[in-house]
């Protein structure tokens, strides 16, 4: 093995105004399960996170509940370690972002930048609440859409029309804190001059693998757009901490927050005698890792180098982005009950399961994640319980009654046996790579190759025939043997379930040691490893996250900013060009019925002239009676890549519209068009 390294790893540390869930749980699974990857091929990794605590919305929301903002960042501080906890994420240190460490090493670096010249001051105009007493950020005006006139939007953007503005160019503007109309007050304010740092930012984006490649392209359009000074202070009141040098000026929460990852780690450091100062060391050879998601990468790809670089500090090694958490294939949304918190999740179902649906979809692209809910309990129900535990479970119970618990001296099968290594470099390239679905895999085919030779073997066959006694105690023993070994490669993943397979076989179940299966060993009493996902598991959970909003509803106050929104909001704005590569067809469906075992699916056919489509449509709870649906006519999305689902392959989508469930109402089109037509 190469030398061990020490990494330093962070994830994007949660806000403190809210609940942790499946959208943040993603990255924290994304994360953890690199770090327990790391340690396990032997690298020192401290794994660090904590809520990130300043800012206007954290003032506003403690106030509404008539809480400090210290009280606040307590309670949040408790339920997210508890939700973490649940879901087996184990940080070194979950700390906070409002701490001394923080404010010490915030204040020092933006010292050493205005030594440096980074920091410059300029006056300008913001909207201010002249009853509160207090400026408002965008978020906290609304009034109407000076584009389309839609009431009540925020003062960046439209949700109706997606028009994006400044606060001042709103109609009928008000504070969402008073009520009262907006003045514009004039103020002075410290940036960061990113200017300044154009030329090295531009080296350290594409001159080092900090970042995927996507990501260098993304940043490209941002040079190109132009670097701007990014204005890092906030007046007064404002829940952070106070400028040095300044009366009533403060850090902008997004200045202290990723100098939070260093707070949290010196306040492990010292709770621990360890030496914080090679972590900040630029001639150290200890890496920085932040795991993070596609909407902070211009936070932590140009200000956070940019403020490090000012400083005389390390720079980040690497730059992990990925994206987001889709549900059933659209945004997670409050009224479909599918904006599911982590503590919601975890009533129903158990951790392992989400980790492992997740992984088994993660790469190392910026892709969205979707979690399918009929294909999650297939997946686990099949995978985890179907193929690994039950190699365990169909041969474990030999070994204990027949052979006192004693594997055999040697395999039966050591061709199959001595596979595991290659299996392991497999799997380890695709941890290592952060392509955990590649590693899940890997280990799926090999399961299935164990599975096949147990079912061919049949132990419960050769039990009953005489004189076979070795030979079931081999075949057995390679069960098991193959079981430890795709489950010590499930590890990172299923760290509980490889607990508890860790303490039946008597083995601590080592990455390097995979490859050396036990004999003549002796294993304890095999215990159910896994339970099956029911579906009523799953609809209990989005019946309790629909409840979660009402309540949600029901304690918050006017103008916090909790409710949902009657709209989805708009996708960010595409050109005609990209319209244009969506094939949309005429077409009428030829037959409907539907999928028995899927909650919500309906399987069409549609003719669309030139070809017959077979598509899975997620109608069941609007169209009741699918055979009424039988000669209708769709517009179909017909270039979609097909798509392989459980029932089979689905060729294309037609197009929909409504909130959900029992609330779809298929798009149609006048008399007239013929099957093939084009939609323009
Ligand atoms: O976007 C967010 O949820 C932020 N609270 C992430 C902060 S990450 C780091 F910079 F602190
Ligand atoms: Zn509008």
């Amino acid at each position: 093995m190469n030398k061990p390294k020490t990494i330093l790893v962070t994830n994007a540390l949660p806000y403190a105004n809210g609940p942790i869930h499946l959208g943040h749980m993603l990255e924290h699974i994304q994360s953890d399960i690199w770090v327990r990857y790391e340690r396990a091929v032997g690298n020192k990794v401290f794994y660090v996170c904590g809520d990130d605590c300043h800012g206007t919305p954290v003032m506003i929301k403690a106030a509404a509940q008539g809480i400090t903002p210290e009280q606040m960042i307590e309670k949040a501080g408790q339920s997210h370690r508890a939700d973490l906890q649940g879901f087996l994420i184990h940080y070194d240190n979950y700390y906070r972002t409002h701490s001394p460490e923080n404010e010490k090493f915030s204040s020092e670096m933006y010292l050493k930048a205005k030594e440096k010249g980074y920091i410059i001051t300029k006056k300008i105009s913001q909207l201010y609440d002249p009853v509160k007493n207090m400026f408002l950020p965008d978020r906290f005006v609304k009034g109407t859409c000076p584009r389309c006139g839609a009431k009540d939007q925020y003062g960046d953007n439209c949700e109706v029309c997606g028009a994006t503005y400044e606060p001042t160019d709103l109609k009928d503007a008000y504070s969402t804190v008073s009520g009262a109309k907006p003045v514009l007050k004039e103020s002075v304010h410290y940036f960061f001059d990113l200017p300044k740092a154009h030329d090295f930012l531009q080296d350290f984006i594409h001159n080092t693998d900090v970042l995927q490649k996507e990501m260098g392209n993304k940043l490209d359009e941002w040079f190109k757009a132009g670097l701007k000074p990014w204005d890092i202070s906030r007046d007064s009141p404002y829940f952070g901490f106070k400028i040095p040098g300044t009366e009533d000026k403060f850090f902008y929460v997004w200045m202290d927050a990723p100098v939070g990852y260093l707070a949290s780690l010196k306040n492990y450091c010292d709770k621990n005698g360890i030496d914080f100062a090679p972590f900040t060391d630029p001639k150290s050879d200890i890496e920085m890792v932040h795991f993070i998601g596609k909407d902070i990468l211009y936070f932590h790809s140009l200000f956070w180098p940019a403020t490090l670089m000012a400083a005389g500090m390390k720079l980040p090694s690497h730059i992990f982005v990925h994206g987001y958490v889709t549900v059933d294939g659209a945004k997670m949304s409050k009224s479909r009950g599918t904006f599911i918190k982590a503590a919601t999740y975890l009533k129903f179902l158990k951790p392992e399961s989400l980790r492992y649906y997740f992984a088994s979809k993660m790469s190392n692209q910026v892709t969205d994640v979707d979690l399918s809910l009929d294909d999650f309990m297939a997946k686990v129900n099949s995978d985890i319980v179907g193929k690994v535990v039950n190699l365990a479970s169909r041969t474990a119970g030999f070994i204990a009654k027949r052979f006192d618990g004693r594997l055999a001296a040697a395999p039966y099968n050591p061709e199959l046996l001595g596979r595991i290594a290659q299996v392991r470099k497999a799997v380890m390239a695709g941890y290592e790579s952060r392509n955990y679905g590649d590693a899940v895999r890997a280990v799926m085919e090999f399961a299935d190759e164990a599975n096949r030779y147990i079912d061919k073997e049949a132990p419960w066959v050769i039990a009953k025939e005489q004189g076979q006694e070795q030979k079931l105690q081999q075949v057995c023993t390679d069960g098991l043997n193959l079981f430890r070994a795709l489950i010590t490669f499930l590890s990172p993943i299923l760290p509980e379930v490889a607990k508890n397979a860790a303490e039946f076989l008597n083995d601590p179940l080592a990455f390097d040691e995979a490859d050396k299966p036990l004999y003549d060993h002796v294993i304890n009493r095999f215990k159910p490893l896994y339970q099956r996902i029911e579906r009523s598991q799953i609809d209990a959970m989005i019946e309790a996250s629909k409840e979660d909003l009402k309540a949600a509803k029901a304690v918050s106050a006017p103008q916090a900013q909790t409710a949902d929104s009657a709209y989805e909001p708009l996708q960010s704005e595409i050109t005609i060009d990209d319209f244009s590569k969506v094939d949309l067809r005429v077409g009428t469906i030829t037959k409907a019925e539907e999928v028995k075992e899927a909650r919500k699916l309906l399987k069409l056919e549609v003719d669309i002239g030139f070809a017959r489509r077979q598509v899975f449509a997620g109608l069941k709870q609007a169209y009741k009676d699918p055979a009424a649906l039988v000669g209708r006519k769709v517009i179909l999305v017909a270039n979609l890549k097909p798509r392989q689902m459980k029932f089979g392959l689905s060729e294309g989508m037609v197009t929909a519209a409504g909130p959900g469930q029992d609330q779809i109402f298929l798009l149609g089109v006048d008399d007239g068009a013929r099957n093939g037509d084009r939609v323009h």
